[in-house]
């Protein structure tokens, strides 16, 4: 039997050529995602030192890829337990699980947008994400999720964007007071 591999080489040259075609939002989803799957199922796409937490924190979040067109690759690892609250993007994107599951609980946003520093969010699902699945985070329309890992080792995820998150703001929400916080990623674990 033949082992067909798809590195993340291939991936990176294959979502270049859909985003320099100027694909649509749908083109991405539909043809990336495949190519997501694909990645994701190959169990050496990724290197063993981008599997797991950083330091002695319970998190990693690593650079794999960025180029100028604003393609972004990472991967993000959930320790035993890890948990964020509510978050959105502001890009399209792409989740990847490798690794593991994850809980992936959506909201919907209810408020009429008008205010920056409130919102009224309802859960909508919650998804275990099993390996080999990918999720999608569609700008403004479902790209608000809680994430927790309720297991007891390391959840790995691939992330791709169409945008460089560090410096992009974007919203955290607190469900109880509905209360909207603007924050920005800095770095990754590895720049
Ligand atoms: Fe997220």
């Amino acid at each position: 039997m033949t082992t067909v591999t798809y590195s993340l080489d291939e991936f990176v040259h294959d979502m270049n050529v859909l985003i320099d075609d100027k694909a649509d939002q749908e083109k991405i989803f539909d043809v990336g995602s495949t190519q997501l799957e694909r990645l994701i199922n190959n169990p050496e796409a990724i290197p063993d030192e981008f599997r797991f937490p950083a330091g002695s924190s319970n998190h990693g979040s690593y650079l794999l890829h960025y180029g100028d067109n604003g393609l972004l690759i990472t991967t993000v690892v959930w320790g035993p337990g890890d948990h964020i609250g509510p978050h959105d993007h502001r890009t399209w994107g792409m989740i990847g699980v490798m690794d593991n599951s994850i809980h992936e609980t959506r909201f919907r946003r209810h408020d009429d947008r008008s205010r920056d520093d409130y919102a009224e969010l309802e859960k909508d699902r919650l998804t275990v994400v099993k390996p080999g699945d990918v999720s999608l985070l569609i700008p403004d329309v479902d790209e608000i999720h809680q994430m927790d890992n309720p297991g007891d080792r390391p959840t790995v995820e691939v992330h791709v964007y169409g945008t460089d998150l560090r410096g992009l703001e974007r919203s955290r929400y607190d469900l109880e007071t509905g209360a909207v916080t603007h924050f920005a990623t800095k770095k990754f674990s590895n720049c």
